[in-house]
């Protein structure tokens, strides 16, 4: 017997919903069909709709949940409303797939968890890092043992010039946070996936805020803004809104020793965009980009690269795999694998992060 088709919502139809989750959802044509899409800005919903073939747009998404009778809604606001829009939706009866950072704190995480519990449905948040052949790769090389005791980890991603200029991105108002919460929690996320998720002990961050709220007068690109195909509707810029940081960094003490130093930037000094993952183990260590595994054998220094099957050859090609699994998922074929705790344990680092810049001293969690 034919499998019912799940009915999706789209909470907020900007730069990935366009670009990410509406093309995962249509690829998966025999399992789901968008059905509503929503959007504060009703024209924008209108012109998502149309340009999409999704039969229903709405200015407000309160009543596309009272009135499709939704199975699953992907949330892809700003990160200030997806606390409640994703407990509203779990409300309405449907799954949420709600986009990273879950929200702007640790305590609204836990409440967005526990409402998924207490409506006996599924939240899973977008990490679409760890969807990728190269996170699959190296997270089974983690698992293997072959790195020995993980002691120590580094994990950057750093923008020379990229910010986000396309939305809410640079107000904390809408956003909670800057390049913390827009890269750094895919950076952050992704290292503790691999290293099995230890507890943090303590947090020593700082956070700048010295470019971003200038006006540069430099030429930028949305592709390396994070914008790869553009973005159909972006709103108005200007710099004098710009009140989150634009480069942290920040030093991590783990349960049983072991360490992670990490930074991020949507505007820095550097000479050219990088980004970097390194475990390093007793008995082997892993970089990320290229995928290498540093072992010895005999008395030689041996760097493997494993070969790595290519990723689709689609923007955000993350959301497709992250979708297709979230659809398995609630189908009950299997687990979910970005688990309330991990996304509780980024959070609060991240949380602890800010603190600690704040405060200017480190930050011990309990
Ligand atoms: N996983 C990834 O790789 C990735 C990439 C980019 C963005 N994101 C995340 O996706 C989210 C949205 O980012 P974006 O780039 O699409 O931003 P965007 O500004 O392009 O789109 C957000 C949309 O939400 C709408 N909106 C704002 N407030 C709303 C509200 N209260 N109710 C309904 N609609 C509202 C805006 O009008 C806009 O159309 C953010 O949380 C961001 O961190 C994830």
């Amino acid at each position: 017997m034919a499998k019912e088709k799940l009915k999706v919502g789209i909470i907020g139809t900007g730069m990935i919903a366009v670009s990410g989750h509406i093309p995962a959802w249509k690829n998966l044509e025999d399992d789901a069909e968008i059905v509503g899409a929503a959007d504060i800005l009703e024209d924008r919903a209108k012109l998502v709709a149309e340009s999409e073939g999704i039969p229903y747009a709405y200015g407000d998404w309160v009543a596309m949940l009272e009135e499709l009778d939704l199975d699953v809604v992907s949330v892809c606001t700003p990160n200030a409303y997806h606390k409640e829009q994703t407990i509203a939706a779990l409300q309405s009866g449907a799954h949420v797939l709600c986009e990273k950072p879950v929200a702007t704190c640790t305590a609204d995480a836990a409440e967005m968890f526990d409402e998924a519990d207490a409506q006996g449905k599924h939240l899973m948040i977008g990490q679409t890092a760890r969807f990728s052949e190269r996170s699959r790769a190296a997270k089974q090389i983690c698992d293997s043992g072959r790195l020995g005791e993980i002691y120590y980890a580094e994990t950057y991603f750093l923008r020379r010039r990229g910010i986000p200029t396309w939305g809410q991105f640079h107000m904390k108002e809408h956003s909670g946070g800057g390049p913390i919460y827009d890269l750094g929690v895919h950076a952050i996320d992704l290292l503790f996936w691999l290293m099995g998720s230890p507890p943090v002990r303590a947090v020593s961050g700082v956070a700048y805020t010295r470019l971003g709220n200038q006006d540069e007068g430099l030429a930028t690109s949305l592709a390396e803004s994070g914008a790869p195909i553009g973005v159909l509707t972006p709103l108005p810029y200007d710099y004098r809104d710009f009140d989150v940081e634009d480069m942290a960094a920040g030093f991590m003490r783990l349960d049983g020793g072991a360490a992670v130093a990490f930074k991020t930037s949507w505007a820095v000094n550097i000479p050219e965009n990088t980004g970097k993952t390194l475990i390093c183990g007793t008995e082997g260590g892993l970089v990320l980009d290229p995928l290498t595994l540093v072992t010895n054998m005999g008395s030689y220094q041996i760097n493997t690269t494993p070969r790595v099957p290519a990723d689709r050859k689609v923007a955000f090609s993350g959301h497709w795999l992250e979708v297709e699994h979230f659809v398995n998922v609630i189908r009950g074929d299997e687990e979910l694998m970005v688990t309330r705790d991990q996304v509780l344990g980024v959070m609060r680092t991240l949380d602890a992060l800010y603190q600690s810049a704040a405060e200017g001293r480190e930050v011990w969690l309990d």
